[in-house]
């Protein structure tokens, strides 16, 4: 399978996927890696792996909807048969949602549909829950609204309140990782179906 993964930031849910890849037996290819901005780490990652990248940044463009546009023509270009957004932190527009409906795999730090948004760590820890974690789940056109595939639970400890939830996001990332490398993965060789809000990959 072809996938496209986005990113914004140090893009280790990338790299994970970039040294899954590399088992013949994983049943996918990355075949570009798109941003929202230049000069990050995620972007790094993918030329030290010999990647295609693009860019498109919002505020290089008139309007959002030709920036979603624009996106949309450099993800179709590569034919991907999934779009992974890894830490990709715009939300995606109609005409992308539309292009690849059902084909699009987001992962979330939190257990959705507790806690969507920008800020999913620390609005799950300023609320005091005793368990977070990470939610894979298809992208539809909500924000962190659509069909859950997978979830991992992370407990939240006394001292992930004394430093920001820095400590609590890296533990959710490392479940996070697996998770996203493990959903993808079966998506590529199995393929899915969707019924209702109900995601089937057979086996
Ligand atoms: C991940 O936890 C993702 O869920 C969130 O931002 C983080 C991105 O991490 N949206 P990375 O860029 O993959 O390291």
């Amino acid at each position: 399978a072809r996938l496209v993964v986005l990113v914004s930031g140090s893009g280790t849910n990338l790299q994970a996927l970039i040294d899954a890849v590399a088992d013949r037996g994983y049943g996918a290819e990355i075949v570009a890696v798109g941003a929202d901005r230049s000069g990050i780490a995620g972007l790094e990652r993918a030329e030290r792996a010999g990647l295609p990248t693009f860019v498109h940044r919002v505020k290089d463009y008139p309007d959002r909807t030709a920036w979603d546009a624009a996106l949309t023509a450099s993800v179709r270009a590569q034919r991907p048969d999934l779009v992974v957004t890894a830490g990709f932190m715009k939300i995606l527009g109609p005409d992308f949602i539309a292009a690849f409906t059902g084909r699009i795999v987001n992962t979330h730090p939190a257990l959705l549909p507790s806690f969507p948004g920008a800020h999913g760590v620390t609005d799950a820890l300023a609320y005091g829950v005793r368990v977070t974690g990470c939610t894979v789940h298809l992208v539809d056109s909500g924000v962190d609204t659509g069909p859950i595939i997978a979830q991992g639970v992370v407990e939240v400890t006394d001292a992930d309140h004394a430093d920001g939830g820095e400590a609590l996001h890296e533990r959710i990332k490392t479940v996070e990782r697996q998770l996203l490398v493990d959903v993808v993965g079966r998506l590529a060789r199995e393929g899915h179906r969707i019924e209702d809000r109900k995601v089937w990959i057979p086996a």
